[in-house]
């Protein structure tokens, strides 16, 4: 069979089945509208109801919506066994969602209730989501599983710290996924997303959006653009597709180069030329 690069290129996903939880907004509702928009069958799962259905009625029959509270394991299975019944197979698992705790605030003001909420949706909700994908995926002999890290994987001091240590947790269950479930054809990657101006990150309207936009191009590392939900989705989109065949165990951090640059030395240099 001779590969068809055109026709790849613009259809990424065509025939593939995914889920997607946190699908309701931001970044999640981004990665429905590109997966569909690519030719998968989407699955989105949420607690939002309203919003979920909504999304999936405008997008038409290959969308469809589930409530589903990651943090429970039971909804997670019910989940995966409804994608398999309605589409026959299971091919990305994508783990999206999650939650903040506010406000930002130090290692004296934890309370085991920030905890609860936090380690529950991101850290539980993404054991369940491989667990469950994983039943199927071992099977098929194939898979493809995701999740939404942070740049609180790269680098200190950008969140809260239980956001930032349920972020490094997910990133050590994606690796020990890897190495677990290559032997099954699976591969498991995350995308570790700099600031989105999404409900998680603070704004509540498209003002303050635009505030938080601006604010954080003012830190930012690369000029000349501003991050949005769609980079994120299409970084998910690579690692979702079979251009990323071979690709497993990636934390894939979309910010810009903002990790890896040392501002001060760029300061310092430029005093100096
Ligand atoms: N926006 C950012 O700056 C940023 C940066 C790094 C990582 N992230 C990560 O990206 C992912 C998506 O966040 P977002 O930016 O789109 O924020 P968002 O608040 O717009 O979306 C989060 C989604 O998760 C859903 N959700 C929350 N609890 C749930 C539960 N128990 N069960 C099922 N769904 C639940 C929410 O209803 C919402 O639709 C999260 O994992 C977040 O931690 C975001």
């Amino acid at each position: 069979m001779s590969f068809n690069a055109s026709a790849t290129a613009l259809r990424r996903l065509e025939g593939k089945v995914a889920i997607i939880t946190g699908g309701a907004s931001g970044i999640g509702a981004s990665v429905v509208r590109i997966f569909h928009e690519n030719g998968a069958k989407v699955i989105i799962a949420d607690i939002q109801d309203e919003v979920g259905q909504k999304i999936a009625d405008q997008l038409g029959e290959d969308v469809s919506y589930i409530h589903c509270d990651v943090s429970k394991e039971e909804d997670v299975s019910n989940l995966v066994d409804a994608a398999v019944c309605r589409h026959g197979k299971l091919d990305i698992m994508y783990s999206n969602a999650g939650v903040i705790d506010r406000p930002f605030s130090g290692i004296l003001d934890v309370t085991k209730s920030d905890l609860d909420k936090v380690l529950g949706v991101n850290v539980m909700g993404a054991f369940w989501g491989a667990k469950h994908a994983a039943r199927v995926m071992i099977l098929e002999k194939k898979g493809c599983i995701l999740f939404t890290t942070s740049a609180t994987t790269n680098i200190a001091g950008l969140s809260t710290h239980p956001y930032a240590a349920s972020k490094c947790a997910v990133l050590g269950l994606v690796r020990n996924l890897a190495a677990e479930l290559g032997q099954h054809g699976i591969r498991v990657n995350c995308v570790a997303p700099f600031v989105v101006a999404t409900g998680i990150a603070g704004p509540t309207d498209p003002k303050q959006a635009e505030a938080l936009e601006n604010m954080v191009t003012g830190w930012a590392n690369l000029k000349g653009c501003v991050l949005k939900a769609d980079d994120i989705a299409r970084a998910a989109l690579y690692l979702a597709s079979d251009e990323a065949n071979y690709v497993s165990g990636l934390n894939l951090v979309v910010d810009g180069g903002y990790s890896v640059v040392n501002p001060s030395m760029l300061k310092t240099l430029k005093l100096m030329d």
